[in-house]
């Protein structure tokens, strides 16, 4: 998508891997060159690349530069596999790379496990591509004039290599010239939402930042249409673990006959696991919740869970790169896990 009118990807690779620093956005577009396994651990632990998909295909680039060096598959992998807990992406990348590496000579691992996350990102665009596709029929389908859309954190190109999940469909209908307006959650305490607002100003889409508790205001006031939120786990029976705050937003949506809609490529769904309640929930730094630009405003304890899980029962409809589906009939549009 664009910075500054160029299309760049939040991940590139020219001979170095480089990587969109979102730890400085959006005060500041600096881009981060990963040299070693070690670059690519810190920058997803660190959050300098965030967004189950764009973690995943991090991790495979972390792979190959491992290899490269010489470190051992599954030392890469355990070093990799422990930076961050709930985003399946991230597991499923380092899977698929193996998967790719295994009968290959010793000699040729580092040059296979580069063409395996070349291929992982095209991909990511591809699949975020088709949800955009699809996700801009069913939005297009509500039939207003002016769609108001709520999302919450980043499930943009950010979050991904391109496109974004999300966003990949409010992309489409903005590039098709449908009126519409994006209600942009804050999304505390890391504010992913400022990422989303950055995103959409460089593409020219009309948004509002709001406060995390305002949306359900809102939503009772005919003010949204639907949400569409990303997922960094989605179970195999529809239930949907995203950012901390969504479970409440799905919660308001349903109260108010809000359509909520969930973008999910197939490498976000977990066909592991039928319950929500099994996802990991990563539990964060407290100084993320009792510090603001540099003070710390309470001695109280702090809780900081970065995800929640919505139950199935509360998302309209699942967005995938093959279509969407009600969640309990996500396993028809992927019969190969069933
Ligand atoms: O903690 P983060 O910023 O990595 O969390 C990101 C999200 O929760 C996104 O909504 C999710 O990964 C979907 S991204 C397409």
């Amino acid at each position: 998508m664009k910075i500054a009118g160029q299309w760049r990807r939040a991940i590139e690779f020219d001979g170095e891997v480089r990587v969109l620093d979102q730890t400085r956005l959006p005060a500041a577009v600096e881009w981060l060159t990963l040299r070693t396994l070690d670059d690519a651990a810190r920058a997803i632990r660190d959050m300098h690349v965030r967004g189950a998909p764009l973690i995943g295909a991090t991790a495979a680039y972390g792979v190959a530069l491992a290899l490269r060096d010489g470190i051992a598959l599954d030392q890469a992998c355990r070093v990799l596999a422990a930076t961050r807990p709930t985003a399946i992406n991230l597991r499923w990348a380092l899977d698929e790379t193996a998967q790719a590496l295994s009968g290959v000579a010793a000699s040729e691992e580092a040059a296979a496990a580069y063409i395996t996350a070349a291929r992982i990102c095209d991909d990511d665009v591809a699949n975020n591509e088709a949800i955009g596709e699809h996700g801009a029929a069913l939005l297009r389908a509500l039939g207003k004039q002016r769609l108001q859309i709520l999302t919450h954190c980043n499930a943009g190109w950010l979050a991904t290599v391109d496109w974004g999940t999300a966003l990949a469909p409010i992309y489409k209908l903005h590039e098709a010239g449908v009126p519409l307006h994006v209600w942009v959650d804050e999304t505390r305490p890391r504010n992913q939402g400022l990422l989303t607002a950055w995103e959409l100003a460089q593409h020219g889409v009309p948004h509002t930042v709001i406060a995390d508790n305002a949306g359900g205001h809102y939503m009772q006031r005919g003010q949204v249409d639907a949400c569409i939120v990303g997922t960094d786990r989605t179970t195999r029976t529809g239930d949907v673990c995203n950012k901390i705050g969504t479970y409440l937003k799905a919660l308001a949506a349903h109260d108010n006959r809000v359509p909520f809609y969930v973008a999910a490529p197939s490498p976000s769904i977990d066909w592991t696991l039928s319950d929500g309640a099994a996802i990991p929930i990563e539990e964060r730094a407290a100084d993320e919740v009792h510090t603001i630009r540099g003070v710390k405003l309470t001695e109280s304890p702090v809780a900081n869970p970065a995800f929640d899980v919505t139950p199935a029962r509360l998302v309209t409809q699942i967005i995938t790169e093959r279509g969407v589906a009600l969640p309990a009939a996500l396993l028809s549009l992927f019969p190969e896990h069933a």
